[in-house]
Protein backbone atom coordinates (compact mmCIF):
# COMPACT_ATOMS: atom_id res chain seq x y z
CA UNK A 1 0.00 0.00 0.00
CA UNK A 2 2.52 2.39 1.15
CA UNK A 3 4.75 1.35 -1.56
CA UNK A 4 2.30 1.86 -4.17
CA UNK A 5 2.01 5.32 -2.60
CA UNK A 6 5.06 6.55 -2.76
CA UNK A 7 5.27 4.71 -6.13
CA UNK A 8 2.46 7.69 -7.25
CA UNK A 9 3.97 10.49 -5.70
CA UNK A 10 7.46 9.53 -7.39
CA UNK A 11 5.74 9.12 -11.15
CA UNK A 12 3.80 12.21 -10.55
CA UNK A 13 7.05 13.94 -9.38
CA UNK A 14 9.18 12.92 -12.20
CA UNK A 15 6.14 13.74 -15.21
CA UNK A 16 5.98 17.49 -13.30
CA UNK A 17 9.76 17.59 -13.25
CA UNK A 18 10.31 16.51 -17.20
CA UNK A 19 7.28 19.15 -17.97
CA UNK A 20 8.37 21.42 -16.23
CA UNK A 21 11.84 21.31 -18.01
CA UNK A 22 9.78 21.45 -21.51
CA UNK A 23 8.10 24.47 -20.54
CA UNK A 24 11.20 25.99 -19.50
CA UNK A 25 13.23 25.24 -22.55
CA UNK A 26 10.63 26.04 -24.48
CA UNK A 27 10.11 29.12 -22.82
CA UNK A 28 14.04 29.83 -23.24
CA UNK A 29 14.43 28.94 -26.57
CA UNK A 30 11.76 30.44 -27.60
CA UNK A 31 11.95 34.25 -26.15
CA UNK A 32 14.04 35.63 -29.24
CA UNK A 33 11.39 34.52 -31.78
CA UNK A 34 8.86 36.29 -29.20
CA UNK A 35 10.71 39.34 -28.97
CA UNK A 36 11.30 39.84 -32.55
CA UNK A 37 7.29 39.44 -33.58
CA UNK A 38 7.10 41.93 -30.65
CA UNK A 39 9.14 44.44 -32.01
CA UNK A 40 7.75 43.70 -35.88
CA UNK A 41 4.41 44.58 -34.60
CA UNK A 42 5.20 47.59 -32.82
CA UNK A 43 6.93 49.01 -36.46
CA UNK A 44 3.99 47.63 -38.38
CA UNK A 45 1.81 49.71 -35.75
CA UNK A 46 4.63 52.69 -36.75
CA UNK A 47 4.12 52.10 -40.40
CA UNK A 48 0.50 52.13 -40.50
CA UNK A 49 0.15 55.40 -38.52
CA UNK A 50 2.88 56.82 -41.26
CA UNK A 51 0.60 55.56 -43.71
CA UNK A 52 3.45 53.65 -46.03
CA UNK A 53 2.01 51.18 -47.52
CA UNK A 54 3.10 47.49 -45.85
CA UNK A 55 4.74 45.26 -48.85
CA UNK A 56 4.44 41.17 -48.54
CA UNK A 57 7.73 40.82 -50.48
CA UNK A 58 9.87 42.82 -48.16
CA UNK A 59 11.04 42.20 -44.13
CA UNK A 60 9.36 44.74 -41.65
CA UNK A 61 13.01 45.41 -40.80
CA UNK A 62 13.65 46.61 -44.34
CA UNK A 63 10.22 48.41 -44.53
CA UNK A 64 11.17 49.73 -41.07
CA UNK A 65 14.43 51.24 -42.96
CA UNK A 66 12.59 54.11 -44.67
CA UNK A 67 11.99 55.60 -41.71
CA UNK A 68 14.49 57.54 -39.72
CA UNK A 69 14.98 56.71 -35.49
CA UNK A 70 16.18 59.52 -33.81
CA UNK A 71 16.96 60.14 -30.10
CA UNK A 72 15.17 63.07 -28.18
CA UNK A 73 16.19 65.19 -25.30
CA UNK A 74 12.76 66.02 -23.55
CA UNK A 75 14.56 68.41 -21.57
CA UNK A 76 16.18 70.67 -24.64
CA UNK A 77 13.76 69.39 -27.46
CA UNK A 78 16.94 68.13 -29.45
CA UNK A 79 17.44 65.63 -32.06
CA UNK A 80 20.51 63.36 -30.98
CA UNK A 81 21.85 59.94 -33.06
CA UNK A 82 23.40 59.06 -29.72
CA UNK A 83 22.39 58.30 -25.98
CA UNK A 84 24.67 56.42 -23.63
CA UNK A 85 25.41 53.08 -25.37
CA UNK A 86 22.08 52.41 -26.46
CA UNK A 87 21.87 51.27 -29.87
CA UNK A 88 18.42 53.19 -30.93
CA UNK A 89 16.87 49.95 -32.40
CA UNK A 90 17.12 48.65 -28.57
CA UNK A 91 16.35 51.47 -26.74
CA UNK A 92 13.00 51.36 -25.37
CA UNK A 93 12.14 54.23 -23.50
CA UNK A 94 8.98 52.33 -21.76
CA UNK A 95 11.97 50.30 -20.04
CA UNK A 96 13.52 53.46 -19.46
CA UNK A 97 10.74 54.62 -17.29
CA UNK A 98 11.46 52.15 -15.06
CA UNK A 99 15.08 52.84 -14.37
CA UNK A 100 15.73 56.10 -12.32
CA UNK A 101 19.35 57.33 -13.83
CA UNK A 102 17.12 56.97 -17.05
CA UNK A 103 13.80 58.94 -16.10
CA UNK A 104 12.26 61.72 -13.84
CA UNK A 105 8.92 61.55 -11.42
CA UNK A 106 6.67 63.57 -13.54
CA UNK A 107 5.40 66.23 -10.61
CA UNK A 108 1.86 65.65 -10.11
CA UNK A 109 0.64 68.90 -10.82
CA UNK A 110 2.09 68.05 -14.58
CA UNK A 111 0.97 65.10 -14.99
CA UNK A 112 -1.91 65.08 -16.42
CA UNK A 113 -1.68 62.00 -18.34
CA UNK A 114 -1.08 60.37 -15.43
CA UNK A 115 2.19 58.50 -16.67
CA UNK A 116 4.11 58.88 -13.64
CA UNK A 117 7.94 58.37 -14.86
CA UNK A 118 8.86 60.10 -18.32
CA UNK A 119 11.54 59.11 -19.78
CA UNK A 120 14.99 61.82 -20.07
CA UNK A 121 15.20 60.96 -23.65
CA UNK A 122 12.30 59.82 -26.23
CA UNK A 123 12.09 58.06 -29.47
CA UNK A 124 10.58 59.26 -32.35
CA UNK A 125 10.57 58.39 -36.38
CA UNK A 126 10.76 60.23 -39.10
CA UNK A 127 9.58 59.97 -42.32
CA UNK A 128 11.46 62.69 -45.57
CA UNK A 129 10.15 63.18 -48.49
CA UNK A 130 12.48 63.15 -51.71
CA UNK A 131 14.12 67.01 -50.85
CA UNK A 132 14.93 65.68 -47.54
CA UNK A 133 11.84 67.57 -45.78
CA UNK A 134 10.63 66.61 -42.93
CA UNK A 135 7.41 65.04 -44.36
CA UNK A 136 6.10 62.90 -40.71
CA UNK A 137 6.89 62.71 -37.63
CA UNK A 138 5.45 59.21 -35.75
CA UNK A 139 5.49 60.63 -31.83
CA UNK A 140 4.98 57.44 -29.02
CA UNK A 141 2.33 58.54 -26.83
CA UNK A 142 0.60 57.16 -23.73
CA UNK A 143 -1.72 58.33 -21.06
CA UNK A 144 -4.23 56.66 -18.49
CA UNK A 145 -7.87 56.18 -19.76
CA UNK A 146 -10.10 53.97 -17.49
CA UNK A 147 -8.54 50.94 -16.51
CA UNK A 148 -5.14 51.24 -17.67
CA UNK A 149 -2.17 53.20 -19.71
CA UNK A 150 -2.63 53.33 -23.38
CA UNK A 151 0.08 53.24 -25.62
CA UNK A 152 0.49 54.29 -28.88
CA UNK A 153 1.62 56.81 -32.06
CA UNK A 154 0.12 59.65 -33.29
CA UNK A 155 1.58 61.08 -36.97
CA UNK A 156 2.28 64.55 -37.74
CA UNK A 157 2.84 66.23 -41.06
CA UNK A 158 5.83 68.61 -41.57
CA UNK A 159 3.80 71.67 -40.64
CA UNK A 160 4.34 70.00 -36.74
CA UNK A 161 0.66 70.87 -36.29
CA UNK A 162 -1.38 68.67 -38.64
CA UNK A 163 -2.26 65.48 -37.61
CA UNK A 164 -2.15 62.41 -40.21
CA UNK A 165 -2.97 59.49 -38.21
CA UNK A 166 -3.18 57.85 -34.55
CA UNK A 167 -3.10 54.36 -33.67
CA UNK A 168 -2.69 52.20 -30.41
CA UNK A 169 -0.79 49.05 -29.72
CA UNK A 170 -1.72 48.14 -26.52
CA UNK A 171 -4.50 49.41 -23.80
CA UNK A 172 -7.34 47.76 -21.17
CA UNK A 173 -10.17 49.81 -22.18
CA UNK A 174 -13.48 47.71 -22.72
CA UNK A 175 -14.47 46.37 -26.06
CA UNK A 176 -17.00 48.19 -27.67
CA UNK A 177 -16.27 51.28 -24.88
CA UNK A 178 -12.88 52.71 -24.19
CA UNK A 179 -11.53 50.07 -27.15
CA UNK A 180 -13.51 52.10 -29.85
CA UNK A 181 -9.99 54.17 -30.00
CA UNK A 182 -9.05 51.46 -32.29
CA UNK A 183 -11.94 51.86 -34.37
CA UNK A 184 -11.15 52.44 -38.07
CA UNK A 185 -13.64 55.32 -38.42
CA UNK A 186 -12.80 57.21 -35.38
CA UNK A 187 -8.73 56.93 -36.39
CA UNK A 188 -9.46 58.61 -39.44
CA UNK A 189 -11.70 61.42 -37.82
CA UNK A 190 -8.16 62.25 -36.63
CA UNK A 191 -7.22 63.46 -40.11
CA UNK A 192 -6.34 66.76 -41.06
CA UNK A 193 -7.18 68.00 -36.74
CA UNK A 194 -5.08 70.56 -35.69
CA UNK A 195 -3.35 69.98 -32.25
CA UNK A 196 -2.20 73.94 -31.26
CA UNK A 197 -3.90 76.61 -31.82
CA UNK A 198 -1.06 79.67 -31.43
CA UNK A 199 0.99 78.47 -28.55
CA UNK A 200 -2.01 75.78 -26.97
CA UNK A 201 -2.38 72.56 -27.45
CA UNK A 202 -6.38 72.36 -28.40
CA UNK A 203 -6.97 69.39 -29.94
CA UNK A 204 -9.54 67.28 -27.40
CA UNK A 205 -11.90 64.57 -27.92
CA UNK A 206 -15.21 66.13 -26.88
CA UNK A 207 -18.52 64.59 -25.33
CA UNK A 208 -20.80 63.58 -28.54
CA UNK A 209 -20.38 64.90 -32.37
CA UNK A 210 -18.50 67.88 -33.60
CA UNK A 211 -20.76 70.25 -35.36
CA UNK A 212 -20.03 70.92 -39.30
CA UNK A 213 -21.20 74.40 -38.36
CA UNK A 214 -18.76 74.71 -35.09
CA UNK A 215 -16.06 77.59 -35.98
CA UNK A 216 -13.23 75.03 -33.69
CA UNK A 217 -14.01 71.63 -35.50
CA UNK A 218 -10.69 71.22 -36.99
CA UNK A 219 -9.58 71.11 -32.75
CA UNK A 220 -12.17 68.47 -32.07
CA UNK A 221 -12.34 64.58 -32.24
CA UNK A 222 -16.09 62.76 -31.57
CA UNK A 223 -16.82 61.67 -28.46
CA UNK A 224 -16.36 57.27 -27.94
CA UNK A 225 -20.53 56.42 -27.14
CA UNK A 226 -20.18 55.21 -23.52
CA UNK A 227 -16.16 55.85 -23.16
CA UNK A 228 -16.28 59.72 -21.55
CA UNK A 229 -13.41 58.59 -19.36
CA UNK A 230 -10.88 56.83 -21.75
CA UNK A 231 -11.63 59.98 -24.21
CA UNK A 232 -10.82 61.95 -21.81
CA UNK A 233 -7.73 60.20 -21.20
CA UNK A 234 -6.53 60.58 -24.53
CA UNK A 235 -6.91 64.56 -24.52
CA UNK A 236 -5.21 64.11 -21.90
CA UNK A 237 -2.35 62.47 -23.02
CA UNK A 238 -2.46 64.97 -26.35
CA UNK A 239 -1.92 67.98 -24.13
CA UNK A 240 0.71 66.22 -21.93
CA UNK A 241 2.76 65.02 -24.72
CA UNK A 242 2.33 68.17 -27.35
CA UNK A 243 3.28 70.63 -24.26
CA UNK A 244 6.34 71.85 -22.56
CA UNK A 245 6.94 68.60 -20.45
CA UNK A 246 6.88 66.71 -23.63
CA UNK A 247 7.44 66.69 -27.50
CA UNK A 248 6.44 71.48 -27.51
CA UNK A 249 10.19 71.67 -27.20
CA UNK A 250 11.50 69.98 -29.90
CA UNK A 251 8.13 70.79 -32.22
CA UNK A 252 9.15 74.46 -31.67
CA UNK A 253 12.72 73.34 -32.83
CA UNK A 254 12.20 72.04 -36.25
CA UNK A 255 9.55 74.80 -36.64
CA UNK A 256 12.25 77.62 -35.91
CA UNK A 257 14.74 75.01 -38.39
CA UNK A 258 12.19 74.92 -41.04
C1 LIG B 1 -18.24 47.12 -17.41
C2 LIG B 1 -18.05 48.55 -17.79
C3 LIG B 1 -16.99 48.88 -18.62
C4 LIG B 1 -16.77 50.22 -18.97
N1 LIG B 1 -15.71 50.53 -19.78
C5 LIG B 1 -15.48 51.81 -20.08
C6 LIG B 1 -14.35 52.18 -20.89
O1 LIG B 1 -13.58 51.36 -21.38
N2 LIG B 1 -14.15 53.50 -21.09
C7 LIG B 1 -14.97 54.47 -20.58
O2 LIG B 1 -14.70 55.65 -20.79
N3 LIG B 1 -16.04 54.15 -19.87
C8 LIG B 1 -16.31 52.85 -19.61
N4 LIG B 1 -17.40 52.52 -18.85
C9 LIG B 1 -18.35 53.58 -18.50
C10 LIG B 1 -17.83 54.49 -17.43
O3 LIG B 1 -18.02 53.87 -16.21
C11 LIG B 1 -18.58 55.82 -17.51
O4 LIG B 1 -19.89 55.58 -17.18
C12 LIG B 1 -18.51 56.39 -18.90
O5 LIG B 1 -17.18 56.68 -19.21
C13 LIG B 1 -19.35 57.62 -19.04
O6 LIG B 1 -19.40 57.87 -20.44
P1 LIG B 1 -20.67 58.52 -21.13
O7 LIG B 1 -20.87 59.81 -20.42
O8 LIG B 1 -20.27 58.68 -22.57
O9 LIG B 1 -21.78 57.54 -20.94
C14 LIG B 1 -17.63 51.21 -18.49
C15 LIG B 1 -18.70 50.86 -17.66
C16 LIG B 1 -18.91 49.55 -17.30
C17 LIG B 1 -20.05 49.22 -16.41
Amino acid sequence: MNESVLKTIGVAFSVCLVCSLIVSISAVSLRDLQNENKLNDRRIKVLEVADIKIETDQTIAEQFSKLEQKFVDFDTGQLMDEYKNFKIDDYDPIIATKDKNLSSKVPQSDDIAIIKNRENVGKIFILRDDKGNIDKLILPIRGYGLWGTLFGYIAIEGDFNTVSGITYYEHKETPGLGAEVDNEDWRKSWIGKKIYQGDEVTLSVIKGKVSNDDPSKLYKIDGLSGATITGRGVTNMISYWFGNSGYGKLLEELDYES
